[in-house]
């Protein structure tokens, strides 16, 4: 045989091992009950995502290429995915029931090490359930275990806190900027057009006193496939958080729940909050209002919040801290045709409230636990 002839033939004989190896060994399958991967917020079993801000955290080692595979419960056409590698701002994916390619962009910050942190949430008060089956990894990749912040924030709260009408949804809310100014975990409870009552308020059949206990966000009872409700287990946040941030009440007055019910709804839904979280300092937003283009400010259940955290001190909590938002929200720092902050009003907000943390006290983590 010809020497031509033989190269060609064991050429050929390579490039079907080649193939036969890049198919049998496509990367790195890490399955979805892999104790590796930081779950935050809230997961069903299946496990699917609900409220916008769950998501997951992964630190990686020489990761180049990574693509999930979502399970049939995944919101159709797509559920909008917030995407971060090493602590770079958020971009958006739209990820849909399949395999999702999730770019990763090279990370300067990092570029000296081939560790990475990749973290990827729902953005979504609404469209938001990401069932996850599978993540793939490129060949060579490492999975490795997740430090989290020794600061965790809790935040519950409605619209005003969930990133509606944000490009980018909750990640661009100030609550998340927040978590992210003092370098923390965090987690949002925020259900948009709800009440702290429960009573149904615009498309909501439960208030926030009674949906902030189940792993489920009101959209629950627009689904077919998971329409109840289950009780969140709050053993699963992990860590558990250090500090809760109250902001609601916008549509207890628009439902005409009056003053003095509000306060007592407040100090109830405090009384179990306690049960959960004994020992963490809470915050209670006072209203920042709606303001509107003649510049005056309408703000509602003028005094109640100074009333609610005077009784809730009254009965021996020391722990419990008012937050006075008063002139925090001018025109200029909401929508106009809806009066909700915009991008800038949210940092702005964001800002004011670090500020207000840290001459209370509390000071940001120098650097993020993972890659510190
Ligand atoms: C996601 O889908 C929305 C709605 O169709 C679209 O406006 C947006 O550009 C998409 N974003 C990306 C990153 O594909
Ligand atoms: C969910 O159940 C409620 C009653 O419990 C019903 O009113 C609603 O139509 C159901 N939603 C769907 C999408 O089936
Ligand atoms: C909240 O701040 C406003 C504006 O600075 C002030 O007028 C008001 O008295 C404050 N309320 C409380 C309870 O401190």
């Amino acid at each position: 045989m010809p020497t031509m002839a033989i190269l060609a033939s064991s050429c050929r004989v390579f490039l079907l091992l080649a193939a036969l190896t890049v198919g049998l060994v496509s990367g790195l399958t890490i399955q979805n009950d892999d104790p590796r991967i930081h779950y935050h917020g809230r997961w069903d079993d299946s496990p699917g995502t609900w409220w916008a801000g769950s998501g997951l955290k992964l630190h990686v080692q020489n990761a180049k290429t990574m693509k999930i595979r979502l399970g049939s419960l995944t919101t159709s056409p797509f559920a909008a995915l917030g995407v971060s590698v090493n602590y770079e701002p958020f971009f958006t994916v739209n990820a849909s029931v399949g395999w999702n390619d999730i770019p990763l962009p090279a990370a300067p910050r990092f570029k000296r090490s081939d560790k990475s942190v990749i973290r990827l949430n729902v953005e979504g008060w609404q469209n938001n359930r990401i069932n996850l089956e599978t993540i793939v990894l490129n060949r060579g990749a490492q999975l490795l275990p997740y430090k989290p912040s020794k600061l965790s924030f809790q935040f519950i709260g409605d619209s005003l806190s969930a990133g509606q009408y944000l490009p980018l949804g909750v990640d661009q809310a100030w609550p998340f900027l927040v978590g992210e100014n003092f370098k923390a975990e965090h987690t949002i409870n925020a259900q948009p057009g709800a009440t702290l009552t429960d009573i149904p308020s615009y498309g909501n059949v439960h208030g926030v006193s009674f949906q902030f206990f189940k792993t489920e966000d009101t959209g629950y009872v627009w689904t077919s496939d998971h329409n109840y409700t289950t009780p969140w287990d709050f053993r699963r946040d992990r860590p558990s958080p250090t500090h809760v941030v109250i902001h609601i009440g916008a549509n207890d007055v628009s439902q005409g729940v009056t003053p003095d019910q509000f306060v007592q709804e407040y100090l109830d839904f405090l009384k179990r909050l306690r049960t959960i979280y004994r020992t963490q300092s809470i915050f209670v937003f006072t209203p920042w209002g709606w303001p509107s283009a003649d510049g005056n400010v309408w703000y509602y259940y003028d005094g109640k919040y100074e009333e609610i955290v005077r009784k809730q001190t009254a009965l021996g909590d020391s722990r419990i801290f008012l937050v006075n938002t008063t002139g925090w929200v001018t025109f200029d720092d909401v929508f106009a045709d809806n009066q909700h902050p915009n991008v800038p009003g949210h940092v702005k907000i964001a800002n004011l409230f670090s500020e207000w943390l840290k001459d209370w006290g509390l000071r940001p983590e120098r650097q993020w636990a993972t890659l510190a």
